[in-house]
């Protein structure tokens, strides 16, 4: 084993909290919801009842209505702002009210598919199948009402990537204004040149106050956001967790379960072929509210390669534009296209590499048939995480690692890359 696969398997451990891992001690001390997928996935490369446990526990956090939050605070701590306290939901355990990418029938899928306790992993996945077929459901009904095929995010927290500059332009419609008084955490413990504006988390809690005073209920939600957006990323994940859980459904749901889902793939494929942008190279977000396409290119707008929804035409115009990106700096994949105004190379999600997102550029790259640019994404990824360590988010110019140190997500895409 090589020093940094012992240096991963150990962050993963150093981050379990009884059976859940928080992202990174202080700066994200409960359980985050895309987070646990990657970690999972991370946990069986060593240890299988590990990796289900964190499902399991995530789940402990969902909803009636099959919502799962984006953050589940199984223990309290004053390290993070907003606490349990701003969210006022009333599940227990206590959840924010918002939810983050799908990521989760997809880990369940890879951990099923490569488990070697074959009598558990059918007992475990038996047991959580129902829990991700009401969570699809769930993005359906609540956040795709008309049926169009794609769902809309109502808080940039969602997308899972918080001050991208696909938002920028929405945002601006959100008032800065809160009820909530504004106790930042995240400030103490990293740089604030690395971290959201202060605006920009203004906004971040007039949304959380707003759907608070509508009682968390997704309808209404729904109707009173300012901020409905159609994400590369979110619809892409969602359409690669269909397509898993489809697989699964076959062999522990029955003939309905699948019909139902083969034809919501069908509505979010067609639904993601409307995000393409012909002159960009890339697909490119929508703001739902006023229908405008959002000009700008991040590493989400890749994702849809990992969906598996792209014709060969569209592959040969995303790999042109991600060989374009690779001229401009030193590691792939930078989050905001290095070329663009809003490209900031430290700055959280408007420059930085991520490298669950690079795991599922890779992956997409590899299913089109780009091997050679998939290879490069992966080599970069391990480059830079052997280099700096696990750390939160990399510097796309040089490779320095920055954000938070000994990241569980980090460390787990690690593992996925040696496996
Ligand atoms: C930040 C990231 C988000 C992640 C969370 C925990 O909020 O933007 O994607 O889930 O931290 O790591």
């Amino acid at each position: 084993m090589t020093d940094m696969i012992t240096r991963a398997q150990a962050t993963l451990r150093a981050n379990d909290r009884d059976g859940y891992a928080v992202p990174t001690a202080r700066l994200y001390p409960f359980q985050w919801n895309w987070d646990s997928a990657f970690t999972a996935m991370g946990f069986s490369t060593f240890d299988e009842t590990r990796a289900w446990r964190e499902i399991e526990r995530l789940l402990e956090g969902q909803w009636d209505d099959g919502m799962i939050p984006h953050i589940v605070f199984h223990a309290p701590s004053d390290d993070y702002f907003p606490g349990p306290e701003v969210w006022g939901t009333t599940h227990t355990p206590p959840t924010s009210g918002i939810t983050q990418p799908p990521v989760l029938a997809t880990a369940a899928r890879c951990i099923f598919d490569t488990a070697t306790n074959r009598g558990d992993a059918e007992a475990r996945m038996a047991a959580i199948f129902p829990a991700l077929l009401r969570n699809h459901r769930w993005w359906e009904a609540a956040r795709d009402p008309q049926r169009t095929g794609l769902v809309a995010l109502l808080h940039p927290w969602e997308a899972g990537m918080d001050n991208s500059p696909a938002w920028d332009r929405a945002m601006a419609r959100v008032p800065t204004d809160t009820a909530t008084v504004i106790r930042r955490r995240d400030n103490v413990h990293i740089d604030p040149a690395m971290r959201p504006r202060a605006e920009d988390y203004q906004r971040f809690i007039h949304l959380v106050d707003l759907f608070h005073d509508v009682g968390w209920d997704p309808a209404r939600m729904y109707a009173v956001s300012p901020f409905r957006m159609a994400d590369t990323g979110t619809v892409s994940m969602l359409l690669r967790a269909e397509q898993d859980l489809l697989v699964l459904s076959q062999r522990f749901g029955g003939a309905a379960e699948q019909q139902e889902i083969a034809e919501r793939i069908a509505r979010q494929r067609a639904g993601i072929a409307t995000l393409w942008n012909d002159a960009a190279g890339i697909w490119m977000a929508r703001d739902l509210i006023d229908g405008a396409p959002i000009e700008v290119g991040t590493s989400a707008g890749f994702l849809p390669l990992y969906a598996h929804a792209a014709n060969p035409g569209q592959v040969r115009r995303a790999a042109a534009t991600l060989a374009r990106w690779a001229g401009c700096v030193r590691f792939l994949v930078p989050s905001t296209d290095p070329a663009a105004p809003a490209f900031e190379p430290l700055r959280y999600w408007r420059g930085p590499i991520w490298a669950v997102v690079n795991w599922m550029i890779a992956d997409g790259l590899a299913w089109a048939g780009e091997t050679a640019l998939a290879a490069r994404v992966r080599a970069d990824t391990i480059a830079v995480i052997d280099n700096a360590g696990p750390r939160e988010y990399f510097d796309p110019t040089n490779g320095n690692g920055a954000g938070g140190a000994n990241f569980s997500w980090t460390a787990a895409i690690r593992l996925l890359l040696a496996a």
